[in-house]
């Protein structure tokens, strides 16, 4: 019976409760700088709203930097939910505002592959790969039924539906038990009467044979 609960519970609880899903960065390339002057672009990834990771090794431009995941700026950022956060890769500029490599919809569910990666590369801007392995575990039980489909009840009716789900189980358990329980108690009852009703015949039988071999409990003793 706890079986069930757990899973249920599991399910009850698991799209909004999505608890911590850290994001590394694996790899990052970048193709261009945007500062005519500079001799080292200032490159730093950043979610709105976030504060701005600085990556302070990416200076050179096609060049492949892998990070191990270790790295003071890691993790890059964390999903607390399933919803997307809007983020970039940017270029600190000095005299006018930031340059922007790009800037995308970051959803925990672009991390399909099994090993958790998720490749984001931009024409002849940057190539960059992401890891986030709490990210796939999520979306494979996500997608275990449609997706699109899952995401679009997600927020919106789902809930209710898991409510009536949530008390037709707890009354459905209930009623199991007390069934459970009522059950024994007659059966108990039941084996009882039936041990005493073969415990007195038992006597009455033996009594009849003895006294017809003469053979009672006085006779052992001669
Ligand atoms: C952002 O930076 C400020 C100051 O540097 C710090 O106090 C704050 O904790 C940081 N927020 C996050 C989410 O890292
Ligand atoms: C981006 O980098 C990854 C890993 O280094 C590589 O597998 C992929 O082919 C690259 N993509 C492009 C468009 O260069
Ligand atoms: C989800 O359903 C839509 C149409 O209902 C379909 O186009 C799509 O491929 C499905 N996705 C998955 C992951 O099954």
């Amino acid at each position: 019976m706890t079986i069930p609960w757990l899973s249920f519970l599991l399910l009850f609880s698991f799209p909004e409760l999505l608890l911590s899903a850290v994001v590394m960065l694996h790899s990052l390339e970048i193709y261009t700088t945007h500062e005519w002057f500079a001799s080292t672009p200032t490159v730093y990834f950043q979610c709105s709203g976030e504060n701005k990771t600085f990556l302070p090794d990416v200076k050179r431009k096609n060049t492949v930097y892998t990070f191990r995941g270790e790295e003071s700026f890691q993790p890059l950022t964390n999903f607390e939910s399933t919803k997307c956060k809007r983020c970039g890769f940017y270029e600190e500029d000095r005299f006018t505002s930031d340059d922007v490599f790009d800037e995308w919809e970051f959803c925990p569910s672009d991390f399909k592959s099994d090993d958790g990666r998720y490749i984001r590369a931009k024409g002849n801007e940057f190539n960059a790969t992401f890891l986030c392995t709490e990210c796939v575990k999520k979306g494979t039980l996500e997608s275990s039924d449609n997706a699109s489909h899952a995401h679009d009840k997600g927020n919106g009716m789902h809930w209710s539906m898991k409510l009536i789900i949530a008390i037709s189980v707890v009354a459905s358990t209930i009623l199991l038990i007390i069934g459970f329980i009522v059950a024994y108690k007659y059966w108990l009852k039941r084996k009882r009467q039936h041990e005493q009703a073969r415990f007195l015949k038992l006597f009455e039988d033996t009594d009849d044979i003895e006294d017809e071999l003469g053979i009672g409990p006085l006779s052992d003793s001669i």
